[in-house]
């Protein structure tokens, strides 16, 4: 059953305890919990990258209330043991979750099918080409884009490719309006 929103505070008692910090700092943390806590209920939620499921922690505590069709993807190749500590952590919180055990360039099919997307996140293969490709295979289906490690001096080619990205396509329906440390948040302005 439904119950009220969890703030921001308790939110984080749980995706502390996740990974590491360095996976999604707490001040992206915060950007992501406010974008989610406005989508409506039932809103699709796309996340490309999982690992432990920091970032995820936050959307399936948002979805307990929100309900939300979330759709998960990664090939969890390394470590391999993140795979089940990432079903279990959600199978406590939001269990309704689809999980795609692949990489994104697999998952194409599906995220035609599950789209249109409220709000997607783009945090799993860092290099420029998976990050290209992720940008094609997201920003048209969606509203909202988060990119996690844009800016990032450890993960360059990120900003690279959502920058040259951006310059071939997306700048005329989207407009980048907000960078959380290195959470860069791109909005739709029309289909
Ligand atoms: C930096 S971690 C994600 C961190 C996660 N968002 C969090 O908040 O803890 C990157 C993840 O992307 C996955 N990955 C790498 N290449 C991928 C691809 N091409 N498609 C989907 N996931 C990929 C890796 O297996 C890894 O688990």
């Amino acid at each position: 059953m439904p119950g009220k929103l969890k703030p921001f505070s308790e939110v984080m008692e749980l995706t502390s305890t996740i990974s590491r910090a360095g996976d999604f700092y707490p001040d992206e943390c915060e950007a992501y919990y406010d974008l989610l806590s406005a989508l409506p209920d039932k809103a699709r939620v796309l996340e490309i990258g999982l690992r432990f499921g920091r970032s995820s922690s936050i959307v399936g505590q948002v979805a307990a209330t929100k309900q939300f069709r979330y759709l998960a993807i990664d090939p969890f190749i390394h470590p391999p043991e993140a795979r089940q500590a990432w079903i279990k952590m959600m199978d406590g919180i939001y269990p309704q979750y689809e999980l795609l055990y692949q990489y994104s360039h697999q998952s194409l099919r599906q995220i035609i099918e599950r789209r249109p997307f409220d709000l997607a996140l783009i945090d799993g293969g860092h290099r420029y080409d998976d990050t290209m490709l992720d940008c094609h295979a997201v920003f048209p289906h969606s509203s909202t884009v988060c990119i996690h490690d844009y800016g990032s001096p450890i993960h360059p080619t990120v900003k690279k490719a959502v920058d040259d990205y951006m310059d071939a396509t997306g700048r005329l329906t989207f407009t980048g309006i907000d960078v959380a440390n290195t959470l860069a948040i791109y909005c739709r302005t029309a289909w």
